[in-house]
């Protein structure tokens, strides 16, 4: 040890120009440190121009280093600091938000699914809202329209509170979605949303419900009042008077060309985090014990869902 700081200092002994300079040495010192210090500075100052800049690029990072979120890290993808800007989520900032899209046909149960999924307190699904054509015009309409839904900026009167722990709509196949899937399934894998399949076995008993409610959208049955979803027994008795007729010339196509919708939904969007439900198999297990799979993947705490 000691020699080898012996020969360092022989070394430098030797690198010395001169002993006779000692001016010079220090002025080389002097100047290489004022560089140095010029170097750190500029660096100082590009990491807090950046840091500056980047509060405006993406709010939402920086919500979350002010979070102290203990969650289960592959979960990481899928959960949502948003920053809304019509509203301050104050004390539930930190609370992370799940996004979710239920996908489904006209006639499969989503509508009662979508009032469940409602009765969470902390859970909102803001209906069809592409059923509104000026909304899925093109792709950056329907972009658009995601991106407010997702930051909370969308009201309906399932929006919930500042503390919405998951966040969600309805989505019916034939709105858009097929059209632009590659856009949608692109966006969808970006931000982590969830979808929740939502289809219907029987696609007969979905034909007769789909021809039965287009009827009653203009005879209104109902005291004059068309209802899509009925409350009690005697309203799903007055409206199950009339029988529709099924053609069935095209019924074997037009049942083929269901299942091939479906089948291509489920292939467009296969990539994507989703779940497949059934109406039939919620009706049957009254437990609901796949959406209480599901709700958890979501992460969020569960209050219990359950059928009457
Ligand atoms: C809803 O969110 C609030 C705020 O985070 C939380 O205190 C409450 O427990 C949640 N309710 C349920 C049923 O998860
Ligand atoms: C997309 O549709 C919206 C709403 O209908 C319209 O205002 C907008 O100009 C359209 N954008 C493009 C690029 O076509
Ligand atoms: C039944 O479907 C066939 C084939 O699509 C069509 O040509 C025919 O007009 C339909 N009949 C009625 C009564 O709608
Ligand atoms: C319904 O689901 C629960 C939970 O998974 C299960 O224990 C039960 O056996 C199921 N019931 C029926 C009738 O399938």
């Amino acid at each position: 040890m000691a020699e080898q700081i012996c020969l360092f200092t022989k070394d430098t002994i030797i690198i010395k120009p001169s002993k006779k300079s000692p001016a010079l040495l220090r002025m080389t010192v002097l100047v290489f440190a004022m560089a140095f210090g010029v170097y750190i500075c500029s660096i100082c100052l590009k990491q807090s121009n950046f840091s500056i800049s980047s509060k405006f690029l993406n709010n939402e990072i920086i919500e979350r280093t002010h979070c102290d979120y203990s969650i289960d890290r592959s979960q990481i993808p899928y959960v949502h600091y948003p920053n809304p800007k019509t509203f301050s989520r104050v004390e539930c900032a930190c609370n992370p938000v799940r996004l979710f899209a239920i996908v489904s046909m006209q006639r499969s149960g989503s509508g009662w699914f979508e009032t469940l999924l409602n009765s969470h307190i902390n859970v909102s699904s803001n209906g069809e809202i592409f059923s509104v054509k000026e909304r899925r015009n093109n792709v950056s309409s329907i972009l658009m329209t995601l991106d407010r839904v997702y930051n909370l900026d969308w009201f309906t009167s399932a929006s919930k509170n500042q503390c919405s722990a998951a966040i969600g709509f309805k989505w019916m196949l034939n709105q858009g979605l097929m059209e632009h899937h590659k856009e949608i399934v692109e966006y969808f894998n970006d931000r982590g949303v969830s979808i929740i399949f939502l289809f219907r076995r029987n696609l007969l008993r979905r034909m007769v419900s789909d021809l039965a409610n287009s009827y009653d959208r203009y005879a209104k049955l109902l005291n004059g009042r068309h209802k899509s979803h009925v409350h009690s027994h005697e309203e799903a008795n007055t409206l199950s008077t009339y029988k529709p007729a099924i053609n069935l010339t095209s019924l074997v196509e037009d049942l083929k060309l269901m299942d091939k919708t479906v089948l291509e939904a489920l292939e467009y969007f296969s990539s994507t985090r989703h779940f497949i439900i059934y109406y039939e198999d919620l009706m049957k297990n009254r437990t609901v014990s796949c959406l209480f799979n599901f709700m958890k993947n979501l992460g969020i705490i569960l209050v219990t869902y359950r059928i009457r």
